[in-house]
């Protein structure tokens, strides 16, 4: 399976991924999904939203325990956050039938669209417009770096955007969730353990920051004489990293669009995306409100996640059945984390990272604790099966 989609949206230049959400590569990916799913005779469903849902057994007659993550990846990406957790999904499901194993409920395999949000910026694209934490007409107006909007994209890859929105049926076929991801740290480097089971997602957002200024030329315009939104820019970045410091949390901005974007120009507006997150949602809190402040930039929020205290009895059960793996909290996102927030029991399984590199092509895990991986997964859905 890794074999048939690792080339899928890579750039051969940097070895990175480039799988925006309804890209050529994701439709190939989302394509490959529905065979993978067809040559196993699972029912494939794709829902209101776009994702694509392959079950073994009937989810109307009882909610089934469901497995996956995504097939879209941020830009310049890695190969393993959200595929790993898809390919180790169809992989437990031949592990269980290789040995026999008829569940006792039904057994899905979810593959979310639009998970990082790299196209449209709002995060878990597919599952919060699944719970209706995401309002479909917001959802509808979001546009990508081309200025197309959700609707236009949709239509375009043959579906109906006015169909978005929370889907109470698609849902209540999901019992309980179990998303197994790649390690985005080395805890498990550290704790010397192939897999890992998530205790809780820090509460995490995305704020736009715009900074307006005039643009002018870069030769005849004197310093007095210019507004040039690159210096407040530049300033809220270096506070941005001294309030992490001092508040004990994260805050990146990692991305920011210059307009005009001339080497001879002052620039006109400075677009720029803060990305905070921490343990305590108080402090992500007063981080981003003393920016909003220190800044002086027009700031609209563009996506916030509280945080997610996986299910206790859930998560022990599964840390035990897979043979006392430790437990251990993350600040990235994860669908998984919004299906918990909208009541549906879920849990995630860590495959250690040997460098905790992520985001990155550099991102990396050992075939071995891919295996290690696989195995858990089957175990722990051998046993949800079972209740
Ligand atoms: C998703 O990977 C996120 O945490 O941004
Ligand atoms: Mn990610
Ligand atoms: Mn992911």
């Amino acid at each position: 399976m890794w074999g048939a989609i690792e080339h899928l949206g890579r750039d051969d230049r940097t070895r990175g991924y480039l799988r925006d959400a309804w890209s050529p590569a994701d439709l190939e990916l989302r394509q490959w999904f529905r065979q993978e799913a067809a040559r196993r005779g699972l029912d494939l469903r794709e829902d209101r939203n776009g994702n694509l849902w392959a079950w073994w057994g009937d989810p109307s007659e009882r909610p089934g325990v469901v497995t996956g993550s995504h097939l879209d990846s941020v830009r310049q990406g890695g190969a393993f956050d959200g595929p790993l957790g898809v390919v180790s999904a169809f992989a437990a499901l031949d592990m269980l039938r290789a040995g026999g194993f008829e569940p006792g409920r039904p057994l899905g395999i979810a593959c979310f669209t639009d998970e990082e949000g790299a196209r449209f910026g709002v995060p878990c694209m597919g599952s919060r417009l699944l719970t209706g934490v995401l309002d479909p007409d917001r959802a509808r107006g979001l546009t990508d770096d081309e200025g197309d909007s959700l609707a236009e994209v949709l239509r375009r890859a043959g579906r109906d955007p006015d169909e978005l929105g929370r889907d109470t049926e698609t849902l209540g076929h999901v019992g309980v969730f179990l998303e197994l991801h790649v390690e985005q740290g080395q805890d498990l480097v550290h704790r010397d353990a192939p897999v890992g089971v998530a205790s809780a997602i820090w509460p995490h957002g995305r704020w736009r920051f715009d900074f307006r200024g005039q643009a002018n030329h870069a030769g005849t315009t004197r310093l007095e004489d210019r507004d040039d939104p690159m210096l407040p820019f530049a300033r809220t970045v270096l506070r941005a990293r001294e309030a992490a410091e001092r508040g004990g949390v994260v805050a990146t901005f990692g991305k920011f669009r210059v307009s005009p974007n001339n080497a001879n120009a002052v620039p006109g507006l400075v677009s720029a995306w803060l990305d905070a997150r921490g343990g305590e949602e108080t402090a992500v809190r007063a981080l981003v409100a003393e920016l909003v402040e220190f800044s002086g930039a027009e700031v609209s929020a563009e996506s916030w996640t509280p945080v997610v205290d996986f299910d206790v009895v859930l998560r022990e059960r599964i840390a035990a059945t897979v043979g006392g793996a430790p437990v251990l909290a993350t600040g990235a996102g994860h669908d998984a984390g919004i299906l918990a927030s909208a009541g549906v029991p879920s849990a995630m399984v860590f495959v250690r990272n040997p460098t905790g590199i992520s985001h990155s092509p550099e991102e990396y895990a050992e075939t071995a604790d891919c295996h290690a991986g696989v195995t858990a997964l089957a175990t722990a859905l051998e046993d949800l099966c079972r209740s």
